[in-house]
C-alpha cells in the first residue's frame, strides 16, 4: 500500500502528480459540471470548499496511505484537467480499485486513456498489483469504451447498487488482470502484430 507522496508519472502530453492547494479552482471547475457528475456517486459541487476537502483528503492519504489520488495536469501548463486514483488496496490479494474523471472541455482527445495507461503501469509494476477493478454505471458508455480500450473485461452487473441523483443506479463491474495486460503488451510488441 503506498504510504508516501506518489511519484510523478509523465506521458507525452500529461503529468500525473500529487495535488497542491493551487489546484482548488481547476478541481472545482471539473466537479461543478453536471455533465461530469452525471454518473458519479455525488451531485455537482456548489462550493469551493468541496474542492478544498478533496485536496485535503488526498494530502492526508499521501501521509497515511490507502488512497493514491493524482491530479491529471497538462504537461505544457501544469493545469489540472482531471483526477485519477487507486484505492481499496488489499495487499494480500494484490488488488485495488480505479477511479477517474476529466473536465468535459477535455473529453474526446484521448487524455483519459493516456493518463490511465500510465497509472495502471505504475500499479502493476511499482505497486505489484495483480487485479484492478472499476465500478461504473452501465449507461456511462464513454467510461465503458475507455475501460475496454485499456484492456478491462466486463464481469457482470449489480442492480440498484447506488441511490444518487434521485434514482437507483446499477453497477457494471470491470476487471483488469495483470495477465490480460501482459498479453496486450506482448501482442503490441511482437513482430507482425497488427495492433
Ligand atoms: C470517462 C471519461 C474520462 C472518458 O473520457 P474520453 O475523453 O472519452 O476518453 P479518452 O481520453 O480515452 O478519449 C477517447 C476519445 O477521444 C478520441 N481521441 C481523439 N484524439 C485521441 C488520441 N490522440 N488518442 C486517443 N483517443 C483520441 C477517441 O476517438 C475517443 O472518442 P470516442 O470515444 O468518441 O471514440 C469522461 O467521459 C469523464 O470524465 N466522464 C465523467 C466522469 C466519469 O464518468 N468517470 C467514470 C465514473 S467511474
Amino acid at each position: 500500500m503506498p504510504d508516501i507522496l506518489p511519484p510523478v508519472l509523465t506521458t507525452a502530453r500529461l503529468r500525473l502528480r500529487p495535488f497542491t492547494h493551487n489546484d482548488t479552482a481547476a478541481l472545482f471547475r471539473v466537479f461543478s459540471d453536471a455533465e461530469v457528475v452525471r454518473f458519479w456517486s455525488t451531485g455537482a459541487w456548489t462550493e469551493l470548499a468541496q474542492a478544498e476537502q478533496m485536496i485535503e483528503e488526498a494530502m492526508l492519504a499521501y501521509r497515511e496511505g490507502g488512497l493514491s489520488r493524482y491530479a491529471i495536469a497538462l504537461a505544457a501548463t501544469d493545469e489540472l484537467i482531471g483526477i485519477c486514483n487507486l484505492r481499496g488496496f488489499f495487499a494480500q490479494n494484490r488488488r485495488c480499485e480505479l477511479g477517474y474523471a476529466l473536465g468535459s472541455a477535455h473529453w474526446g482527445y484521448g487524455y483519459a486513456f493516456e493518463a490511465l495507461d500510465a497509472l495502471l503501469g505504475y500499479a502493476f509494476i511499482n505497486l505489484d498489483m495483480n487485479r484492478i477493478e472499476a465500478d461504473i454505471d452501465p449507461r456511462n458508455t464513454a467510461s465503458a469504451r475507455l475501460l475496454e480500450r485499456l484492456g478491462f473485461r466486463y464481469e457482470g452487473t449489480m442492480p440498484e447498487r447506488w441511490f444518487v441523483h434521485g434514482e437507483f443506479a446499477d453497477t457494471a463491474y470491470y476487471g483488469l488482470l495483470r495477465r490480460y495486460r501482459d498479453e496486450r503488451v506482448l501482442s503490441r510488441s511482437s513482430p507482425g502484430a497488427t495492433g
